[in-house]
């Protein structure tokens, strides 16, 4: 007997075929060890490329203590979960964050991404759908630490930034994430940004010892996205919640974020239907 979720799921793959398929890029976030500074990647990366013309969706996928409406000044007062439950359409609940990006609150909610019943789904991908027709690129703020709901979304997003800070508790928890991610997909790509280095020497030995680690064990070449300087002009935004790159933009990490954007940019692939690809690795299940 075909299901009703199959004839459903089958619809929306139809609309999806029959409509224009939007290029897009969809990148994930994150780190092994927490607050090392994921959130003001994404955001700082997010305003770069707001900067250069880009068009940039996020999605708070923190289902921690999310805090990128904290660090943009925004007030959600709905979230995914409310789509999920059908009393909000995602437009509904999308805010609108400086140089116009857009964030999604989605940190209730993400959990029960991969077990949602079949309208909910229709309603996600028909809203997603309608997202990917304006967007440009998805970014993904993630949890740290290897746990399932992470590691779904990382393998679901097109490619990887991790990040971590030239400590050694969180170069060991990065190789952890590393290690995770290759045994799920070996050709994932992943880019290492080592923020909050206190001298570039520092950031170079934290790159190298990585790489070292992740080409001899696994196999597993690193692309490099760069390093952030601990800066005191973050700081400052981060208190004043607002961005560094429109704060500060000229400040070491503002420039830093600006370098990022530009090599992604240039770096990673548009996909065809990026957005829907994302959602439909992510809602599969498991084999
Ligand atoms: N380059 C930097 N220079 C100065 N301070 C920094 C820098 N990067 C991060 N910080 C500090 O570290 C804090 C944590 O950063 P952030 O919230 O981005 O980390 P996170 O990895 O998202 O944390 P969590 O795992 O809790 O989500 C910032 O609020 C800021 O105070
Ligand atoms: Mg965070």
């Amino acid at each position: 007997m075909i299901d009703q979720a199959s004839r459903l799921r089958a619809m929306a793959q139809g609309q999806q075929a029959d409509s224009t398929l939007f290029p897009s890029r969809v990148l994930a976030v994150t780190s092994g060890k927490g607050g090392v500074g994921k959130t003001n990647v994404v955001a700082g990366l997010a305003m770069s490329l707001a900067r250069v013309g880009q068009r940039v969706v996020v999605l708070d996928a923190d289902f921690g203590l999310a805090n990128l409406d904290i660090l943009l000044g925004l007030t959600p007062t709905h979230t995914l979960e409310h789509v999920l439950r059908g009393e909000k359409i995602l437009e509904e609940i999308i805010l609108d964050g400086p140089l116009g990006i857009k964030v999604i609150p989605a940190s209730s909610g993400i959990q029960e991404l991969t077990r949602l019943d079949t309208m909910s789904e229709l309603r996600l991908v028909q809203g997603l759908q309608r997202v990917a027709e304006t967007q440009d690129w998805l970014l993904i703020d993630t949890a740290a630490g290897i746990h399932d709901s992470v590691v779904k979304l990382l393998m679901a997003a097109q490619e990887v930034i991790l990040v971590t800070t030239p400590e050694p508790t969180s170069l060991v928890d990065a190789y952890a994430m590393v290690k995770v991610i290759h045994l799920r997909d070996p050709e994932k790509p992943i880019w290492v940004v080592v923020n909050n280095a206190q001298v570039e020497s520092e950031a170079e030995e934290t790159l190298e010892q990585l790489q070292a680690a992740t080409l001899r064990f696994l196999g597993k070449e690193l692309n490099i996205l760069g390093m952030i300087p601990t800066d005191p002009h973050l700081l400052q935004s981060v208190r004043q919640q607002r961005g560094v790159v429109e704060l500060y933009p000229r400040s070491p990490s503002a420039q830093a974020f600006r370098a990022f954007a530009d090599q992604l940019k240039k770096k990673v692939p548009l996909q065809k239907d990026g957005f829907a690809a994302f959602w439909k690795q992510l809602t599969a299940e498991e084999s």
